[in-house]
């Protein structure tokens, strides 16, 4: 169910969304949390219940104990492969249809949006289904069949690790670049199932602002709040966004579901 408050905003933000030539929308692991995937700040459960996700994701811990490090990422890989986008996921590609630009700039690392339709995804932290060599960075698609855990880099016999950023790392830098060029073009910013607490991605909303657009930070900790041009809108993202959508332009359809299994 949807709080008052949170339907005024959406009403509000109707006239933004139709105007808009160009939507940019920052997502954090909120919006796959529908799909089934833990966010950063819900307890590990299970096998990981001791660990914390600062303690594993790091150089340092896969320098420590690589094989711990690469069993924690095959368990979420498992579950990402398990998954299928959400209403909040597919809401967005539908945006596409009447907006004529629409952005999406991801910390995520499941790689829901592109299963969903979205056709501009800019990944901040990498994928998880991609991989690379942890001693020269080069990108990593194949490795001999061994019993080595993790495997080793066909080229040099360094170590493979996943293409994601870990916690004091650089992020890809012309990700980086078209993600702020995104921003500070957008007339149209949306925060969605971010707690905007690791940087850069956390400033990004910030830059749309500076510049001129609107500003939606919606998680489910936000108060409902509207300070045009900036909003806060609490809820799930699975129900503001396809409500947004249904509100704007009310004869649209989010596309159906694309499962990872078809992929
Ligand atoms: N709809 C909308 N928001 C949600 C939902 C939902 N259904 N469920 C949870 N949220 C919100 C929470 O209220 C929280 O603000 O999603 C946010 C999740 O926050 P984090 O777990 O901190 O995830 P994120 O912001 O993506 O983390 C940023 O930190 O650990 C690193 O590299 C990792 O990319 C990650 C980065």
């Amino acid at each position: 169910m949807m709080h008052a408050e949170a339907s005024a905003i959406l009403d509000q933000l109707v006239p933004a969304l139709r105007q808009a030539q160009h939507v940019v929308v920052l997502t954090g692991a909120g919006i796959s949390a529908e799909s089934g995937l833990p966010t950063f700040r819900d307890p590990m459960t299970g096998l990981w219940a001791k660990y914390r996700p600062e303690e594993l994701g790091t150089p340092q811990a896969f320098r420590q104990n690589p094989r711990l490090v690469w069993e924690w990422f095959a368990w979420r890989r498992e579950l990402v492969q398990a998954a299928s986008p959400n209403p909040a996921h597919q809401a967005l590609v539908a945006w596409e249809q009447y907006v004529p630009q629409v952005t999406i700039v991801t910390q995520n690392v499941d790689g829901l949006h592109q299963y969903a339709g979205s056709s501009r995804v800019i990944e901040l932290h990498g994928n998880l289904r991609r991989f690379k060599c942890f001693e020269d960075n080069q990108p990593v698609t194949e490795w001999p069949t061994t019993d080595d855990i993790p495997p080793h880099c066909p080229r040099c016999g360094g170590l493979v690790r996943p293409d994601v950023v870990w916690f004091g790392e650089r992020l890809p830098e012309q990700a980086l670049h078209d993600a702020l060029a995104a921003s500070k073009q957008a007339d149209l910013f949306f925060s969605i199932g971010t707690s905007g607490t690791v940087e850069p991605a956390a400033s990004l909303p910030y830059r749309a602002l500076d510049r001129g657009a609107t500003v939606v930070l919606s998680n489910l900790e936000v108060p409902n709040r509207a300070t045009p041009p900036l909003y806060y809108l609490n809820g799930q993202a699975g129900i503001l966004l396809p409500e947004l959508l249904q509100r704007a332009w009310p004869a649209s359809k989010a596309h159906k579901t694309i499962t990872n299994h078809d992929a």
